[in-house]
């Protein structure tokens, strides 16, 4: 094992619910969902991959933008020799360019609930960055954030420990609802020991721009939602039919949000682990909420959970930004 590269730690027990589990409570209750973090298993993950790709997405290519434009800036908000922590390991692109821009970082310590995924992500940064201290965390960064002190070589607890930056990119604060997306900052801000957030939110704008990027003309957001089913098929030998579902996505311009529904187009029974789940013709699944900010309303909400809204970068379309938020 490369010498920067920290033995894979579990910091929070495995989730206590299943897949199977979620379903059977989600599609038993009425409106009927389920919880978008299941989208997420090997295909689920290329589909976004793909999203984070089309043209109607402007999401990705405009804060990987912003992160390269004010890296600069971000690594002097940050300081020298930091720790590096980030919520749900996402894109590697994402997290080399603050790597790059800080000045001698001490540690990247990513937090996910994947185990493979985290060594996938580590094995490949430990080449390029042999000083650097690589800490992967499985956990489930909702539920638990009690992250350790750093130990290793030439750090003793207490005396030499790094300053910590959270990074929290790709807007997917916006999964969850206000009130949740508050209590999440504020235990972020909790587990960073003082330390400041970078979190990427995805701007109020135009319905018509928003509605056009959960709604591509490639229709793979379409099937980024239907694998929900067909991961259902696949793990757990359910029988849906994803063709006998539509992919449907508005805006709630009241509320801010994007929302996804699975729709069913007809009255049917689908078998899920030996049970029997009935859809009415036009019953919709709610799978996933996008939430949407302006640079204000996220500053406010940030404020109420213990931030100091220090610095924010938007581009000039204002379609994407990147906080930095510093402790209180
Ligand atoms: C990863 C949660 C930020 O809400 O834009 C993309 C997920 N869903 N297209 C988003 C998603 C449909 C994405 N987040």
């Amino acid at each position: 094992m490369d010498a920067n590269l920290a033995r894979l730690q579990s910091v929070s027990p495995p989730e206590g619910e299943s897949f199977a589990d979620c379903l059977l409570r989600g599609l038993g209750k009425t409106p009927k969902e389920i919880a978008c973090k299941y989208f997420y298993d090997e295909a689920g993950s290329r589909l976004f991959d793909a999203i984070c790709g089309l043209p109607e997405y402007y999401q990705t290519r405009t804060e990987i933008a912003l992160l390269t434009r004010h890296a600069g800036e971000i690594a002097a908000l940050m300081g020298p020799h930091v720790e590096i922590v980030e919520f749900g390991a996402g894109s590697l692109r994402k997290v080399r360019i603050l790597l790059d821009a800080a000045h001698a970082p001490r540690a990247y310590t990513p937090l996910d609930i994947s185990g493979d995924y985290l060594q996938t992500v580590v094995r490949s940064l430990a080449a390029d960055y042999p000083t650097l201290m690589l800490r992967p965390l499985v956990g489930d960064f909702t539920q638990s954030l009690e992250i350790p002190a750093l130990s290793g070589p030439g750090l003793n607890q207490g005396s030499n420990t790094p300053r910590r930056a959270g990074f929290f990119p790709g807007s997917t604060i916006g999964n969850f609802k206000p009130d949740a997306a508050m209590a999440l900052l504020r235990a972020m801000r909790a587990s960073l020991n003082g330390g400041g957030l970078l979190i990427g939110v995805d701007l109020v704008k135009d319905p018509v721009r928003l509605h056009a990027a959960y709604n591509d003309a490639a229709g793979v957001t379409a099937l980024f939602n239907k694998n929900l089913l067909a991961r259902a098929n696949r793990e757990l030998g359910a029988d849906f039919d994803p063709d006998g579902f539509a992919h449907y996505a508005p805006y709630n311009a009241a509320a801010h949000r994007i929302e996804m529904y699975l729709v069913s187009l007809r009255r049917q029974s689908v078998t899920l682990c030996g049970r029997q789940v009935e859809f009415a013709a036009g019953e919709p699944v709610h799978t996933e909420d996008s939430h949407k900010y302006t640079i204000e309303s996220f500053r406010e909400m940030a404020c109420r959970a213990g931030f100091n809204p220090r610095a924010v970068w938007a581009d000039e379309e204002r379609l994407f930004a990147v906080h930095w938020l510093e402790s209180r």
